[in-house]
């Protein structure tokens, strides 16, 4: 057969569409052109893309010391823009901050926008700085306090956990930190065994706990000497000087027989670091209230 005649059958068998007169085992090849639609979208796409490579930063080229490439009319660089976002939250949170710096606390409260700020920065400092001592979700654990609850050592007010905070507890380094110190009355003989045993089922007593009636009725006269001062005459504890409620059933070091009596023989000098010096004073009071808004706040 020659071409001429292959493409006639071609021609003929293809319903009158153009064919490219190639025939493979009768398969006729059509020529059916790009729709117009596609071929203009592909070519604005190539005069947009020759005009982007102008404009902006586009191709690279090997120089003497690396590389570089070529950085476009328009100046953009999207480091600059990163750089530029990261300034802008800056100065903003750096505004907050100031604002927060030279408010008292009760005014931070008042205001929507800075209570908003001071409670993210609060939990997200208190992640950090506070977590390992107090848990994360300041439970506490053995010897470190609940701060949830409102069982209050040294006082629930915002003034009060700001000061505890800012200052510390038996922090030796801080001027201003909260101080008292139960003595060791079994360690420094200031009791005898007897009457530390005695003591003991007394102040078990006071919270309604287990205890021997007799022992506690002769521990009641060495609690009034020994130990009213500072945990008040029933037991109810006194908060100017960090010493613990005895009554209720909300323990620091522990509420049975053998952790009272560790805790009257050789008492537990529990310490805080201050954090004013650390952290600084915005983020103390940052601190501050969200601590103070966990829920025991007063
Ligand atoms: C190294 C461990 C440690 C770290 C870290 C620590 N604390 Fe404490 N905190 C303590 C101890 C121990 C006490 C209880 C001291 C005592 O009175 O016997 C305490 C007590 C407190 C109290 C007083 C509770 C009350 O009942 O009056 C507050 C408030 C407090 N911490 C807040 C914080 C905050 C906020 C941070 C983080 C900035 C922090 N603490 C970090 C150990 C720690
Ligand atoms: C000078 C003040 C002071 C005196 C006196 C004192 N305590 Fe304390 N007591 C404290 C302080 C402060 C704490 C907090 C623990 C610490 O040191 O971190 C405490 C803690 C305790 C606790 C632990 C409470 C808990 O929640 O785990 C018990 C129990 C206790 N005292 C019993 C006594 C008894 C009994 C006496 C008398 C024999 C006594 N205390 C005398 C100041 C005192």
């Amino acid at each position: 057969m020659t071409d001429e005649i292959k493409s006639k059958d071609a021609a003929s068998g293809s319903g009158g569409m153009e064919t490219t007169g190639h025939v493979w085992d009768g398969i006729e090849e059509l020529n059916t052109p790009l729709p117009r639609w596609w071929l203009w979208t592909l070519y604005a796409c190539i005069i947009w893309a020759v005009g982007y490579m102008i404009v902006m930063p586009a191709v690279p080229f090997p120089t003497s010391d690396g590389w570089d490439y070529t950085k476009g009319l328009a100046g953009y660089s999207q480091r600059d823009v990163v750089r530029g976002e990261v300034a802008k939250s800056e100065a903003s949170r750096a505004i907050f901050e100031n604002r927060i710096a030279s408010a008292d606390l009760a005014e931070i409260r008042n205001d929507e926008d800075l209570l908003a700020v001071s409670l993210a920065g609060g939990a997200a400092a208190f992640g950090d700085n506070c977590a390992p001592c107090h848990g994360s979700g300041a439970q506490g654990f053995t010897g470190f306090p609940n701060l949830n609850d409102d069982d209050w050592i040294w006082g629930g007010s915002l003034d009060d956990i700001y000061q505890t905070i800012a200052h510390g507890i038996r922090w030796e380094e801080d001027d201003d930190t909260r101080y008292s110190e139960m003595p060791k009355f079994g360690v420094d003989e200031i009791l005898e065994p007897a009457d530390i045993s005695d003591v003991v089922q007394f102040v078990l007593s006071l919270s309604a706990s287990e205890h021997n009636a007799e022992q506690a009725v002769r521990g009641a006269v060495v609690f009034e000497d020994q130990c009213s001062a500072c945990h008040g005459e029933s037991g109810q504890g006194d908060r100017t000087m960090g010493a613990p409620n005895l009554n209720d059933a909300l323990w620091l070091y522990g509420g049975d027989e053998a952790a009272i009596t560790q805790t009257v023989t050789q008492a537990r000098y529990g310490v805080m670091p201050a954090w004013q010096g650390r952290l600084g004073d915005a983020t103390v009071k940052e601190l501050a209230l969200y601590v103070h808004a966990l829920g025991g706040g007063e």
